[in-house]
This record gives structure tokens, sequence and C-alpha cells, in this order.
């Protein structure tokens, strides 16, 4: 049995907690949290038997395995750092993290302690991108050519779901999944990236963030690619997300809308939603869907010793090419990525 130590009480260490209690290999150790009530509240409800709101006392008296770090994008550095010298395994939320010098410290941490980390850029198990990745290792279509890639949030997101905005960025909270989507279906990496960025719908909110980023990525193996990523898509719209993704090969076409699938349309008397019941579902009282397959392959992976579906160092890079996207969009010219 692998004993899991949660850090984060928050809205996705929920998931978390749901795969631990349910998978016949793990179990659920400890809750950690900087706020004391919402960690006990989150060990009633998720039946977990020690609380902490100090991750360093939890690493110091919890007889557990591994970690899961589900803080804050900007907060997973620390912990993860203390959790390897501890001795831990670990999954890593996405981003892996926001800082060059945080990105080389935890790489540096996990290959000296030799644990196994994985950071959780779940939408390799997202049934249509799963897909188009064997479309395209299969060679029928050619060779991929180029690509472009939407994936934003409701404004809702910025607004009222995350209390820590101003300190992330819609690229570590959003590109970094469609980032490491994109680099993973044309299997290769960006070694140039040029962006522009757009703010003043969020500031007008009072929320000092860049609203949108447009990025021009160039591959290692020729593909060309466009990203958008943006806080700002109106709340009408019908998915939290606008998620769409289109790539072109020699002798094909794939195309996803991830952001309205029709599978479950659900009307009030106000607006229609698109429920996302591919990201996640219950079925009698069992956690389905992408966002739990990707938590339970870690706990699987650890349990049987094959490499994790995710490696660091594939995250690593996700987080450097976009600290590129960054500054290129600050420099108003095109950045040359850096690579592990
Ligand atoms: N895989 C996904 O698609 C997905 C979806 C949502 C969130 N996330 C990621 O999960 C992470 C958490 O997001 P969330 O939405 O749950 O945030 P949240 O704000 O709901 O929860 C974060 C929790 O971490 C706690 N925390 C912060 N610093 C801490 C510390 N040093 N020690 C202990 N607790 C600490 C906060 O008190 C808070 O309760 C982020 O990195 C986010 O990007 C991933």
């Amino acid at each position: 049995m692998i004993k899991f130590a949660i850090v984060g009480a928050g809205l996705w260490g929920e998931s978390h907690a749901a795969v631990y209690n349910e998978h016949p290999h793990a179990a659920p150790a400890a809750i950690c949290d900087l706020d004391g009530a919402k960690a006990q509240a989150f060990a009633k409800r998720n039946a977990i038997p020690e609380v902490y709101t100090d991750y360093r006392e939890m690493l110091e008296k919890c007889d557990c395995d591994a970690i899961a770090i589900v803080t804050p994008d900007f907060a997973h550095t620390d912990i993860a750092v203390a959790a390897a010298q501890a001795g831990k395994h670990m999954l890593i939320e996405k981003p892996l993290a926001t800082t060059r010098e945080d990105v080389f410290g935890i790489m540096e941490a996990v290959e000296k302690a030799g644990v196994r980390a994985m950071v959780d850029l779940h939408n390799r198990w997202n049934p249509p991108f799963n897909t188009a990745k064997q479309l395209v290792e299969s060679g029928v279509y050619g060779k991929p050519l180029h690509a472009h890639f939407r994936l934003t949030d409701n404004l809702w997101v910025a607004t009222d779901m995350l209390s820590w905005v101003e300190r992330s960025s819609i690229l570590w909270f959003l590109g970094s999944h469609s980032l490491d989507t994109m680099n993973w279906i044309v299997g290769s990496c960006p070694v140039e990236v040029f962006a522009v960025q757009n703010e003043g719908r969020l500031k007008s909110l009072g929320i000092n963030a860049v609203d949108t980023y447009m990025s021009t990525i160039r591959y290692q193996n020729g593909v060309i690619a466009q990203m958008e990523n943006s806080w700002i898509t109106p709340n009408g719209n019908p998915c939290v997300n606008d998620f769409k993704f289109y790539l072109v090969m020699e002798n094909g076409k794939l195309d996803i809308d991830c952001s309205n699938p029709h599978l479950l349309l659900v009307s009030d008397q106000e607006r229609m939603f698109s429920a996302d019941v591919l990201v996640k579902n219950h079925v009698f009282g069992k956690a389905k869907g992408f966002a739990y397959e990707s938590i339970r392959s870690f706990v699987d992976k650890l349990h049987n010793g094959e490499e994790f579906h995710v490696s660091l160092k594939d995250a690593a890079n996700v987080s450097l090419a976009l600290l590129g996207i960054i500054k290129s969009a600050k420099i108003g010219r095109p950045v040359e990525v850096e690579r592990i």
C-alpha cells in the first residue's frame, strides 16, 4: 500500500484525495494546508487520518511514501525540494515551477535524492488528444507540419475561482497544459518562440494580470505552431474552457474541439452549459474522467516500477519554454528557448 500525504486542501486537492481513497494500492495518510480549519474539513470529508498546517512537520512526523503537491502554481518548489530530501516520491500539480531557479532546484533535488516524480499534465490522458498522439505516431498521415492550439478560461476562473491569479499567469495555469500536449503530439520541443500579450480587461476588474498571450512557436523538428491562452473568455461560453486544437500533417489533418462536446448540455432559465464529463464525472460513486486517470496512473506506475507517462524533464522543458514566451511578450522579440 502506498501512503500519500497531500499538501493543499483546495479545489484540486479533492481530485487527489478521491483517487488515493479508491485506488487498491493507495491510501491517503495526511493532509496539510496553511489553513488549519480547511485542512480539518478536508480530512473529515475524505477520511484522512492526519492533519498538518506545516509541510515540514508533516514530512518529519507522517509515515508516508509519497507526496501530492497541490498548492498554487508559484508554491510547488520548497515543498518538492523538502519532499525529495525526505526521500518521498511525488506527484506535482502542473506547472512544475514558475521560475528558472525553481525548475532547476526541483530537478536537482529529485535527482540527488533518487526519488520518483511526475507532473500532472493530464491532457495526455484526455481521450481525443491521446488518440491524436496515436494517429500521429502511426505515420499514416505523414509528418506533422503546423498546428494551432487555443486553450482559454472563462472570465469567472480569474474573478471567482482562483484567489492567486496575480501570482500566476494564464500561461502557467493553462499554457502548461496546451504546450505539453502539443509538444507531446508533434513529438518535439520548442526551439524559438515569439509572443505578444494583451492586458486591460482583468485590470479593469482590479486584477493585476495579463489577459491574453498569443505565441508563435518553432519546433526542433520543423513544426510551426500558434498557441492562444486567455483568462477573459466571456462567461456565457458554454464550457469553462475554449479548448481547440488542429494539426496539419503531410497527408492528413486532425481537429479537436473539447470546448463544446455536446455530450451533456444542461440548460436553466438563464444559460446553457456543456458539462465537462470527459474531465471528471462520478459513476455510481466512482471517480471517472481523465483528470483522475493521470493521478491513478501515477499510483500504478509507482506501484509497478514502470516509467511515468510524463517525465520530469518534459515538464521542466514546458516551464522553460513558457518562461521564453513570457520574456518574448515582454521584450517584443523572438526568444531562443532553453532546454534541459
Ligand atoms: N491538473 C489540472 O488540470 C489542475 C486543475 C486545477 C488546479 N490545478 C493545479 O493544482 C494546484 C492547486 O490549485 P487549486 O485550484 O487546488 O488551488 P486552491 O487555491 O483551491 O488550493 C490551494 C491550497 O493550497 C494551500 N497552500 C498554499 N501554500 C501552502 C503551503 N506552503 N503549505 C500548505 N498549503 C498551502 C492554500 O491554503 C490552498 O488551500 C495549482 O498548481 C493548479 O494549477 C491543476
